[in-house]
C-alpha cells in the first residue's frame, strides 16, 4: 500500500498570513524522506492555498510521484500541458465548498472527462477519476478513457458506527469491480490514524491519499519541537 501526502494544508497555512512560510516544497520533500511514495495537491479555480508557482517548484523539487486535483476545465487543462504532472485527478469543485464534497460524476459529464483525458494523454499524464463507490461511475471511467480511479472514502469516515461495515463493503466493491475492468485503484478523503486500517485492508487498493489528518498531526506532533528551539534561542 502506497501513501501520497496531500500537503494543501502547509499552503493553506502559508496563505492565512499570506507569507512565505511555511513552504509545500519542504514539506513535500520532508514527507518523501519519511517515505511517502507520492504528493497530492488540490488546484483550485480560486488558487485558494496551493498555486502554480508551487506546481512549478513541486514538478522540479520532487522524486516521488506529483498528483494535481482539478476540476474539468479548460484554464485546469493548460495548467497540466504547462506543468506536467505525472498524474492528475479529475475532481468535482463547487466555488464555496470547504473541502471536495463528493466523487465527480462521470456518467453525467462523460463528453467532457473524455475530451480532458485525450488532451491529458496527449500530453503524457496520466489520469485518475476521483469517484464515489458506484458500479456505473466505475464503468464509465473505463469508457472515458481514465487510468486510475480514486475512490471517495469520505462517506465511510463520515459513517456511524453501525454503518460503517455497509460503507467499507462498498468501496471494496468499488475496487474489485475497478481491478477487473483494469483500472490501478486508489483510494481517499477523510481518512486518518483511527480509520484507516480497514480500507488498507482491501487487495484491489494500491495506493492511499491522505492528507488533512496528517498535517493535523504534524502541528501537534511538531509543537513541543518548534517551542523548545524558540525557548532554547531566547535563553541564550
Ligand atoms: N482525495 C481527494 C480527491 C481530495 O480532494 C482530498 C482532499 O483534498 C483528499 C483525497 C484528501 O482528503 P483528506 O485531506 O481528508 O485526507
Amino acid at each position: 500500500m502506497r501513501l501520497a501526502v496531500n500537503i494543501d494544508h502547509i499552503a493553506t497555512l502559508r496563505e492565512a498570513r499570506k507569507a512565505r512560510e511555511p513552504e509545500p516544497v519542504a514539506a513535500a520533500l520532508v514527507a518523501e524522506m519519511a517515505g511517502a511514495q507520492g504528493i497530492t495537491v488540490h488546484l483550485r479555480s480560486d488558487r485558494r492555498h496551493i498555486k502554480e508557482r508551487d506546481l512549478e517548484l513541486l514538478r522540479h523539487a520532487i522524486a516521488t510521484k506529483l498528483n494535481v486535483e482539478m476540476a474539468v476545465t479548460s484554464d485546469m487543462a493548460r495548467v497540466a500541458q504547462q506543468v506536467r504532472p505525472d498524474q492528475v485527478t479529475l475532481v468535482p469543485e463547487r466555488p464555496q465548498e470547504l473541502t471536495t464534497e463528493g466523487g465527480l460524476d462521470v456518467v453525467l459529464q462523460a463528453a467532457a472527462v473524455k475530451d480532458f483525458i485525450r488532451q491529458m494523454h496527449e500530453a503524457g499524464i496520466r489520469v485518475s477519476i476521483f469517484l464515489d463507490a458506484d458500479a456505473d461511475q466505475v464503468r464509465k471511467a473505463k469508457t472515458v478513457g481514465a487510468d486510475a480511479l480514486e475512490i471517495n472514502t469520505g462517506r465511510y469516515a463520515e459513517a456511524s458506527e453501525s454503518a460503517r461495515a455497509a460503507e467499507l463493503a462498498r468501496i471494496a466493491d468499488a475496487a474489485r469491480l475497478a481491478a477487473r475492468h483494469e483500472l490501478e485503484v486508489l483510494a481517499g478523503h477523510g481518512l486518518n490514524y483511527t480509520n484507516v486500517i480497514p480500507i488498507a485492508g482491501i487487495a484491489e487498493i494500491a495506493e492511499l491519499n491522505i492528507g488533512h489528518a496528517v498535517i493535523a498531526r504534524a502541528a501537534i506532533a511538531g509543537l513541543d519541537r518548534a517551542v523548545r528551539d524558540m525557548v532554547a534561542l531566547l535563553g541564550r
